[in-house]
């Protein structure tokens, strides 16, 4: 499976990979890094230092500035391949795979972990998520220019990152998380098909679904502390014999912070409602709120 990453990722030498990184490390300083500090961090001579750069800049990795002093910056591509090439540098991949999934922008790779086993790499963006995702986050960052997309991933990804961890120790219905690098959280591949994409299910089935979500919403809500935000039967994965799991948590909220209950109505009012639509489930709203908020014990 090599896919078009995988291509880019063996093309690369270790000057090239060199290079990316001395960009990556002075964003911090500057938009376009000028091609003397490029020079100086990398301690490549010019010819060869321009040989690369051309290089990565016909991949479309790197970006050079228009004008006439000479710079470069990082493009989205860059970083995701600068993350892929650690991930696997570090043991924990292998091999790129082909892209999956409907995601907006279309970055959830299929990848392959030593001995074979399969996972996902979700390649997180800034704007992959919608604004009303992102506004939440954005609070905890001062402005937002270009400069902070990198920094809006990453923090996203290590959002997502961490509350898999919390979530799936305490047993939700989540997929296991694996590594994170960068922007780029692996997680475990779960062999299962969006909800939207499921028809008709047998009533118990459909029943034992839903009340498998529900738990991990309780779990979620009562032992982490947090609501997941953007519920939907795009972000379920159905597994067949009545199990499923969650993804897509990076915009969670927790618990105690402002509109959270709100969410938590949102999420468990849509969810209630397609299955009531779709699989002509019939529960109560308030019995489902009350058993996530973990008031009531039993089940709807
Ligand atoms: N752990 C996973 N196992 C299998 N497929 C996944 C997994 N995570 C994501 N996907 C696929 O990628 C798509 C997009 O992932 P998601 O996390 O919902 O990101 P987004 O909606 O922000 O693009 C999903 O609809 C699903 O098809
Ligand atoms: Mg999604």
């Amino acid at each position: 499976m090599a896919s078009r990453l995988q291509r880019i990722i063996d093309s690369l030498d270790r000057v090239d990979v060199r290079i990316l990184r001395v960009i990556e490390t002075q964003l911090s300083r500057y938009y376009y890094v000028p091609l003397e500090v490029i020079e100086r961090k990398a301690g490549i001579p010019g010819s060869r230092l321009g040989k690369s750069l051309l290089k990565l800049t016909s991949m479309k990795l790197v970006k050079r500035s228009l004008g006439s002093s000479s710079g470069y910056t990082l493009t989205y591509l860059g970083l995701d391949v600068l993350a892929l090439w650690s991930l696997i540098r570090r043991g924990v991949l292998v091999r790129v795979g082909e892209r999956i999934g409907v995601g907006k922008e279309g970055d959830v790779y299929l990848v392959e972990m030593p001995g074979g086993g399969l996972a996902v790499a979700k390649l997180h963006r800034e704007g992959r998520t919608s604004f009303s995702k992102i506004k939440r986050v954005r609070s905890s960052v001062a402005f937002i220019d270009r400069k902070q997309w990198f920094r809006i991933a990453k923090l996203l990804g290590e959002r997502e990152f961490k509350v898999l961890v919390r979530l799936h120790e305490k047993g939700a219905w989540v997929p296991e998380p694996i590594a994170l690098d960068r922007h780029c959280v692996v997680q475990e591949y779960r062999e299962g098909v969006e909800l939207y994409r499921v028809r008709e299910l047998p009533v118990d089935e459909a029943h034992t679904l839903l009340r498998g979500l529900l738990e991990t919403l309780r779990i979620a809500y009562t032992s982490v502390g947090v609501v997941h935000g953007d519920l939907s039967e795009y972000n379920v994965l159905y597994e067949g014999g009545g199990r499923g799991v969650i993804i897509d948590w990076p915009q969670y909220v927790y618990r105690e912070e402002d509109g959270a209950e709100e969410l938590l109505l949102r999420d468990i009012r849509y969810l209630t409602s397609y299955f009531r639509r779709r699989f002509g489930i019939d529960i109560d709203i308030e019995d489902a709120l009350g058993y996530v908020r973990g008031v009531k014990s039993a089940p709807p």
